[in-house]
């Protein structure tokens, strides 16, 4: 009797052992992952900046600061090792409210800009550890690639040619100014680009001096558009808005764009492709090739002698009088840099004479794109010009895996005990099986003794 008591209470007693080290197990699991977990969880946080941010900075700094934070002329560069360890306020401040007297724009709402506070933390996120690589594809798959250096020089001769205008110092003065200042959001000869409206237009030319006078000296509250009182003089000021105003007179091309490739990604090459075979290849062939519709685009001669800014334009402004549709009206300016940026790749293969297809049909031998292996990423030629939120996927799960750890780094004493612990629990069942075994044994033999 006394024995059987014995026995149910040490395995009492080890029912109690195994429940704490069941509880001591699973707090020691929870310990090996809590550092992953935060790791993790932290890691995510700062990817969605990081994602947000590279649209951020492709709409309203690339323009300045250029593709990939390198700077462009007097502009710094954003991708230093300088700003990388300045400290976090200093930087945040710098962004919210601007550099008084200098291009640098204030962007905080309370300054009059565009942008939250959240917002500039995760610009200063990006600067301090951002990828300037991805921030660059970024830059162009948004269509938002600054084209045109920071400050272009006026042709001389047209220059020369507008001194002989009625008050023709001024304008000349003007067109300096607008050249060094104003070119790289306003596009060449003031037409406008993806970031910002032509100013060299007749509804532009209808406005009163005073109201283009206000716009130039305040900038337009929550857009890119600064306020240029701290840069530019009144003068200067009042020189640009005359020549705004009496743009009509002054000769295209007095502010050329100059001959700058455009930029091109994995993506934008695999939209660009898919655009062409949608809307051209019925009339330049599949490949380019030329039909008896349309003449070829995949031929040495064409492809060297045109620069991307003017197939750009060929392909924007269509040509009147023939078969070519202007794409402008239908396209946004991404996607035609994306066809543009499409049609380029072929050069280096390009045939010397070109060879149409009849019908559409089997292409000739030198076809070699890729237009049918670039599939499904159409979606991003809704993101247009930008204004749209950027959707970069695939940038967030390429960044993940270089924030975790491996697990062999943070497994050392932890693994020890969790194999200490399972080890100790082990034994406990196995103690605890032997015990019930005995207790069950024993009293059998009694009985016996009893029945005798
Ligand atoms: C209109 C042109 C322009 C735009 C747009 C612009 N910047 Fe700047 N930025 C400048 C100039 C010019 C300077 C140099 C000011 C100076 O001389 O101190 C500068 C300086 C800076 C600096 C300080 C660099 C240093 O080395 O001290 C930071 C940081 C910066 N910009 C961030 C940004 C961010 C972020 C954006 C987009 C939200 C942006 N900038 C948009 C023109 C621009
Ligand atoms: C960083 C880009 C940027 C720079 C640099 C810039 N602008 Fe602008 N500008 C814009 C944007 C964007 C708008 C449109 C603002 C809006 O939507 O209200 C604009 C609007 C204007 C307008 C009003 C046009 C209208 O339709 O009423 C004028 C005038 C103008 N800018 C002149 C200038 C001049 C002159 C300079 C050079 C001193 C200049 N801008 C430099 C981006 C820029
Ligand atoms: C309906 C038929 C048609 C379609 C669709 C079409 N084009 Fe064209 N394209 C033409 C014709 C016709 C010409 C020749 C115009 C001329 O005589 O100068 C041309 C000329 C061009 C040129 C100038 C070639 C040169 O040698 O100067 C380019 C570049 C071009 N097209 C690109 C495109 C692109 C890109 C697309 C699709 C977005 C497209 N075209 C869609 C009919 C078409």
């Amino acid at each position: 009797m006394n024995l059987t008591q014995n026995r149910t209470r040490i395995i009492e007693v080890l029912i109690g052992i195994l429940a704490t080290q069941l509880i001591v197990f699973g707090l020691a699991i929870y310990m090996f992952n809590e550092p992953t977990r935060i790791v993790e969880a932290q890691g995510e946080i700062l990817n969605v900046q990081l994602d947000d941010a590279m649209t951020l900075y492709a709409q309203n700094c690339s323009v300045c600061h250029g593709l990939a934070g390198e700077g462009i002329g007097a502009t710094p560069a954003l991708d230093s090792d300088a700003l990388r360890t300045m400290d976090y306020n200093d930087l945040e401040k710098v962004i919210a409210r601007g550099r008084f007297n200098t291009a640098m724009p204030a962007w905080s709402k309370e300054d009059g800009g565009p942008l939250s506070d959240y917002q500039i933390s995760e610009l200063v996120a990006l600067i301090q550890s951002g990828d300037w690589i991805e921030t660059q594809d970024r830059v162009v798959n948004l269509g938002l690639a600054p084209l045109i250096p920071f400050t272009t020089d006026p042709n001389p001769a047209l220059l020369a040619e507008i001194g002989n205008l009625p008050d023709g110092a001024t304008l000349q003065a003007a067109v300096q100014l607008f050249a060094a200042n104003c070119v790289a959001c306003h596009g060449a000869d003031g037409l406008g680009t993806g970031i910002a409206p032509a100013v060299n237009d007749p509804l532009v030319r209808e406005k009163t001096a005073d109201e283009l006078n206000r716009t130039v000296t305040l900038g337009s509250p929550g857009t890119l558009m600064a306020g240029w009182a701290n840069v530019l003089t009144t003068e200067d000021i009042n020189a640009l808005v005359t020549l705004i105003q009496r743009w009509d007179e002054v000769p295209a091309g007095i502010l050329p764009a100059p001959n700058v490739p455009i930029p091109v990604t994995e993506e934008s090459l695999a939209l660009g492709g898919q655009l062409f075979s949608q809307n051209c290849s019925r009339c330049h062939g599949p490949e380019g090739q030329g039909t008896q519709r349309a003449p070829a685009l995949n031929v040495k001669s064409f492809l060297t002698d045109t620069s991307d800014l003017a197939i750009q334009q060929i392909v924007t402004q269509g040509v009147p009088g023939t078969a070519m549709p202007a794409w402008g009206d239908r396209m946004t300016e991404s996607d035609i840099q994306a066809i543009v940026g499409f049609v380029r790749q072929w050069e280096p293969t390009a045939p010397e004479v070109a060879t149409p297809t009849r019908g559409g049909g089997g292409g000739p031998p030198w076809l070699r794109n890729n237009t049918t292996t670039t599939q499904g990423t159409g979606q991003q030629s809704t993101t247009g010009q930008g204004q749209g939120q950027g959707q970069g996927q695939g940038q967030g799960q390429a960044a993940q895996t270089t924030t975790q750890p491996n697990w062999w780094e943070i497994i050392d004493w932890r693994i020890l005990l969790l194999a200490i612990g399972a080890l100790s629990i082990a034994f406990t069942l196995i103690f605890m099986g032997v015990e019930s075994l005995k207790a069950r044994a024993r009293p059998a033999p009694t009985e016996d003794k009893s029945q005798e």
